[in-house]
C-alpha cells in the first residue's frame, strides 16, 4: 500500500502500512492546507529547502513526534539547533530507510531560514518506495539537470511547481515533465496565494498532449500508487 496525499502548496503525505512521510509540511500557516496532525502517523519529514512555505511546521512536528527531519546539511543543523531530530544530506546523496530510499538532487532556487540564515543549497528529492520512483522538484526553475534526472532515473511520478513568480510556470513545467521522462505528473505550488495563481486545466491539457498522464489533486485529495 502506498498512498500519496496532497496537503496543499508543496506539502505531501506519503503513507505506507508502517510509515507516514511528510514532505515540505507547510500546514498551520497555509490558507489551503488540509491535514490532521493528530490522527496521521508521522515517521519521517523531508525538506527541499528552508523557506517558510516549505519548512512549515517541520520543527514543532519533529519535537512533538520525534519524527526525523532529513534535509540539506545546513538546514538539518538549523533544525537540530531548534530542538528537532534531524539528519543532514547533500546533493547526490542517497539515504536508505526501512521503507525505501531518498536521494537529494539539484533545484535552482535559494534557501534561507525565516530568520534569514543561510540554509545551504535548495534541493529536489527522489523517493523510491515499493519500487516506485516519486520525484518532488522542490522550488525550481526549468533546468538542464532535469534531462539528466530523466535519463538516469525516469521517475514514475513527478511533483512539479507550476505557479510561477518563485518557480517554474505551466510552460516550463510542461517541458520539465518531458525532460524528466515522468509517467505521471502532479502539479504543486500554485494558487495558494494570488502571486502564484495557475490554471490547472491548461497544465493538464499541455501534459496530456505530449503523451503523459496528469493528475490534479485538490488539497485533501489523495491517490493510491
Ligand atoms: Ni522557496
Ligand atoms: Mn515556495
Amino acid at each position: 500500500m502506498l498512498n500519496l496525499y496532497y496537503i496543499g502548496h508543496s506539502a505531501f503525505y506519503l503513507k505506507t502500512e508502517k510509515t507516514g512521510i511528510l514532505i515540505d509540511p507547510f500546514i498551520s500557516g497555509n490558507p489551503k492546507s488540509v491535514f490532521d496532525l493528530q490522527t496521521n502517523k508521522i515517521t519521517n519529514i523531508f525538506l527541499t529547502h528552508a523557506h517558510a512555505d516549505h519548512l512549515g511546521d517541520a520543527i514543532p512536528i519533529s519535537k512533538a513526534t520525534r519524527a526525523e527531519i532529513t534535509a540539506i546539511f545546513e538546514l538539518a543543523n538549523y533544525c537540530m539547533s531548534k530542538g528537532a531530530l534531524s539528519k543532514g544530506i547533500n546533493l547526490g546523496g542517497k539515504i536508505e530507510y526501512p521503507w525505501g530510499s531518498a536521494r537529494f538532487l539539484p533545484a535552482f532556487h535559494s534557501s534561507s531560514t525565516p530568520e534569514g540564515i543561510y540554509a545551504g543549497m535548495p534541493a529536489s528529492i527522489l523517493f523510491e518506495i515499493n519500487g516506485l520512483k516519486i520525484y518532488h522538484a522542490g522550488d525550481t526553475c526549468l533546468n538542464a539537470e532535469m534531462k539528466t534526472i530523466g535519463e538516469v532515473y525516469s521517475p514514475d511520478i513527478a511533483l512539479l511547481p507550476i505557479g510561477s513568480t518563485f518557480t517554474m510556470d505551466i510552460e516550463e513545467a510542461t517541458k520539465a515533465a518531458k525532460w524528466l521522462n515522468a509517467k505521471q505528473v502532479i502539479p504543486m505550488h500554485y494558487s495558494t496565494f494570488d502571486l502564484i495563481k495557475a490554471d490547472t486545466d491548461k497544465f493538464k491539457n499541455a501534459i496530456e498532449s505530449q503523451g503523459q498522464k496528469c493528475t490534479i489533486l485538490a488539497p485533501g485529495e489523495s491517490i493510491n500508487l
